[in-house]
């Protein structure tokens, strides 16, 4: 028997939405009683879900695509249209196996950690005095990936303005309005440039290292047609390298607070416990705010756990409140590494970057890059800098999308311990 599906009191509940922020689609699960709801965002009628079965549909399931299912300047700040995750079916297939080959082998990933550990190694022996960690880390990782990507320093016209760059398209998604489209502003010209030099590449006056994204992207990549992504979409494929790489800086302030807030634990790492850095990563992963929820869309009628979801429907999967649902997790909101979480087991429980296998849905494909940057960043954290974070106390708000410490934390480097 089809069940109605329980709505929302207000009519709309954007302003709902940003007054409670990554909590929004728990809170009304939990007033309802229920892992479903019905709403409408920006006068738009939406479905919002939670859960392990949830995410099975939003990662398992042949009817659902991601075509409208963002505002479009979150969209455009973020994958961008004709990017991969804008593909359904075969195309999406051929496209994400490219990805995979670009950031899952171990070789590759690898070599883009230690390009971050040596980038690392050389902005904190160069520095005294305290600064701020994400904006340190920032700059790391677009150095990093810029290098391991193959753009060589002399295509590249200012590292630090286009960390910043970088930033603000993660920064700006939840703010509409004029700080987006100046985020969009600067976007376009970063595509710009990198649509110049995939042409640079393909026309033999920029030579490319064997193996790096410029190359299996620009040069090597062949769509079912057998024709070559045009440099305008190999740059937005480009960008969705060295976007999301470059915040992993925000990760690496939640571990760093986390380290500070849990001192047993760099303790053990000091001590050579390396093997089980990962498991605190992970715990980083699972208890920090990062995405809240993703998009989608249903291209036919869909009958979930007794709702009958239209054709066309909009809906919402709450990844935030997925791993904060007690029923997964017993004391949610407590650090615990001991839970021993691991992406590797691409379930439907853990899914900060979504759920299932990579290979065939959308879930992200740069979650091993994460982890292994984020397992360097202990690493480092604990070994090369004695362990200076401030404020450790610093509170996480979680309404503000994307979430950030206040106030933002900052390290202090060896040379002025
Ligand atoms: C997709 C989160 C890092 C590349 C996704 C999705 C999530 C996510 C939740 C699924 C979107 C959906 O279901 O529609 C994150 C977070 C990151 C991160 C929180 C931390 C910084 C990375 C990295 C890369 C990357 C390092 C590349 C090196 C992508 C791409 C997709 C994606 C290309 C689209 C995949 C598809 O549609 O098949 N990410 N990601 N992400 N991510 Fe990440």
């Amino acid at each position: 028997k089809v069940k109605p599906i329980p709505q929302t009191s207000s009519l709309d509940s954007t302003l709902a939405l940003f007054r409670e922020g990554y909590a929004f689609i728990s809170n009304h699960c939990d007033e309802l009683g229920t892992d479903i709801f019905q709403s409408r965002l920006m006068l738009r009628s939406v479905v919002c879900m939670r859960g392990e079965e949830a995410a099975r549909l939003f990662y398992g399931a042949d009817d659902v695509t991601r075509v409208g299912s963002m505002p479009w300047t979150v969209l455009r700040l973020l994958q961008d249209k004709d990017s991969v995750q804008q593909l359904d079916g075969a195309a999406h297939l051929r496209r994400k196996a490219m990805f995979i080959d670009v950031t899952m082998d171990d070789a590759a990933v690898a070599s883009l950690v230690e390009r971050f550990r040596q980038h690392w190694l050389v902005h904190f022996d160069r520095r005294a005095g305290a600064c701020d960690l994400r904006d340190a880390a920032n700059l790391i990782l677009t150095k990093a990936s810029a290098d391991w990507i193959g753009i060589a320093p002399r295509w590249r016209h200012d590292d630090v303005k286009l960390a910043r760059q970088l930033g603000r398209m993660i920064d700006r998604t939840g703010r509409p309005g004029p700080a987006a489209w100046f985020a969009l502003a600067s976007r376009r010209r970063i595509e710009r440039w990198l649509a110049t030099i995939v042409a640079a590449v393909r026309d033999g006056s920029l030579e490319v290292p064997q193996g790096c994204a410029l190359k299996q992207i620009g040069l090597d990549y062949r769509d079912a047609d057998g024709e070559r992504l045009s440099p305008q979409v190999a740059a937005v494929e480009l960008l969705n390298l060295l976007r999301p790489i470059a915040a992993i800086s925000r990760w690496i302030v939640f571990l760093a607070l986390a380290l500070a807030r849990n001192p047993q634990w760099p303790e053990r790492f000091g001590h050579g416990h390396d093997d089980e850095i990962e498991a605190f990563v992970e715990e980083v992963r699972r208890l920090y705010p990062f995405f809240p929820f993703v998009g989608a869309r249903l291209t036919r009628r869909h009958v979930w756990q007794g709702y009958s979801l239209r054709e066309g429907s909009w809906l919402l999967l709450d990844l935030y409140g997925t791993t904060h649902d007690p029923r997964l997790f017993a004391s949610p909101m407590n650090f615990s590494a001991e839970r021993k979480l691991s992406w590797r087991e691409r379930d439907f429980r853990f899914i900060p970057h979504g759920g299932g296998r990579p290979e065939s849905s959308h879930r992200c494909p740069g979650e091993k890059i994460t982890v292994e940057i984020l397992k360097e960043t202990v690493k480092l954290l604990c070994g090369f800098l004695p362990l200076r974070i401030a404020p450790v106390n610093a509170e996480v708000p979680l309404s503000a999308i994307p979430a950030s410490p206040v106030p933002s934390v900052r390290i202090t480097s060896r040379s002025s311990a």
